[in-house]
């Protein structure tokens, strides 16, 4: 079920030239609801030309210190959330916003004696930046070695924040900037200061290999998290497996974008049992859609949130029948083996099929 709750904007704020961050009120009586792990998500609701439109924004504030809860939004060119957001919220406005969820997050604790490794670029900053204050805070032993890519240096986010953290903790916190077209002031200015703190180029294989070269784990318990768009989180992963880091040390979010696989054309009038918010509900899946939207087209309430196949709010469980996955970017091999589907990206490849949510 996906339940919405209406929060006041507090404070906005424009971070860079193409993003505002957003601070929101919390009513007392939904303090205990809104709790969050740091790297989690909101998902806002808003009704744009005549239809619902839900989007996911990470949280950049810290459950850890005493934050209002914020998230950052970056415009995507003709994207139509994230320039309604630049362009026309504003302090006082309600928004419907659901409560926190996402499977990428760090498990913070004051004992924790760990090496984190932080990977992101433009607005993948945010869960990364919740993480990041949260360690830095919370778990005095820990190291963070992080690497933020942007195109220039007023497409930065947060630069100010991020160079406060690392003055309070030069001790254990180092952070890299790189540039993907850096103008030669930003470059000059870097050069005097500290030779390792810039670099030029985006976060690809060869800056991984490199960064992880220069700073070798000070814990040998280390973490990685990448945040960014597709080929950056692809090119991180590559190059850490390069170095036999294992799979289960690296965790990732992906804000969306990647090519979907719409080649197949699945099952005709397929009939659907789902079994959905104490429910059982039988209906026919038309040619082409999928689980989610016949299921949302006859009035029922599915989770959903990026219905992009990114954030597996959607996610259930197939008891029976074939589905194809057109895009899959966040439950992993084994999940899927297990049976697990995203139903905002899976239409029937068989003449029944019977799911069951897990939410
Ligand atoms: C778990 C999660 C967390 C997220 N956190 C943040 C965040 O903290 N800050 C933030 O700014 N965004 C974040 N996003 C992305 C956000 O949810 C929206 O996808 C984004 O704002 C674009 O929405 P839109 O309605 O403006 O674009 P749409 O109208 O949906 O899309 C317009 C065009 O842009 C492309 N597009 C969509 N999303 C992206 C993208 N992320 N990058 C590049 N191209 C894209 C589409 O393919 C389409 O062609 C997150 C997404 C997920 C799944
Ligand atoms: S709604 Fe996000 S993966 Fe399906």
């Amino acid at each position: 079920m996906s339940e919405f709750y209406p929060l006041q904007v507090l404070n906005i704020k424009k971070e860079t030239e193409d993003a505002v961050s957003i601070t929101f009120d919390i009513p007392q009586e939904l303090y205990s609801k809104f709790i969050y792990k740091p790297g989690q998500y909101l998902t806002l609701r808003f009704h744009l030309n005549g239809k619902e439109v839900r989007r996911s924004y990470s949280l950049c504030s810290s459950p850890f210190l005493e934050e209002y809860p914020k998230i950052a939004v970056k415009r995507v060119k003709n994207g139509l959330v994230s320039n309604h957001i630049n362009d026309t919220v504003k302090v006082g406005d309600s928004i419907d916003i659901m409560l926190p969820e996402g499977r990428f997050y760090a498990d913070v604790k004051e004992t924790n004696y760990k090496t984190y490794y932080l990977f992101c670029a433009g607005s993948g900053i945010t869960p990364i930046l919740s993480i990041l204050k949260s360690v830095l805070h919370t778990e005095a032993r820990s190291f963070v070695y992080m690497i933020y890519g942007n195109r220039h240096q007023e497409s930065i986010m947060f630069n100010d924040e991020l160079s406060a953290l690392q003055e309070q903790y030069k001790d254990r916190f180092v952070l890299i900037h790189t540039l993907s077209r850096p103008n030669s002031s930003w470059s000059d200015l870097w050069k005097t200061k500290n030779d390792y703190s810039y670099k030029k180029g985006r976060v690809d294989t060869k800056m991984v290999e490199w960064f992880i070269n220069e700073f070798p784990p000070y814990a040998q318990n280390a973490e990685y998290y990448i945040c960014g768009p597709g080929t950056m989180i692809e090119n991180t992963k590559t190059a850490l497996k390069g170095i036999d880091v294992p799979n289960t040390r690296i965790f990732t979010e992906s804000f969306g974008g990647a090519i979907e696989d719409a080649s197949v054309k699945g099952f005709k009038n397929a009939k659907l049992i789902a079994h959905l918010n104490n429910q059982r509900v039988e209906l026919t899946i038309p040619e082409g859609k999928t689980i989610l939207r016949a299921l949302i087209d006859k009035g029922q309430n599915p989770p959903y949130s990026c219905e992009g196949g990114v954030c597996s709010t959607c996610v259930c469980k197939l008891k029976q029948g074939e589905v194809h996955m057109k895009k899959n970017l966040s439950l992993d091999d084994k999940e899927v083996k297990q049976g697990n589907i995203l139903s905002c990206q899976s239409i029937p490849l068989s003449e029944i099929i019977e799911v069951e949510y897990l939410k």
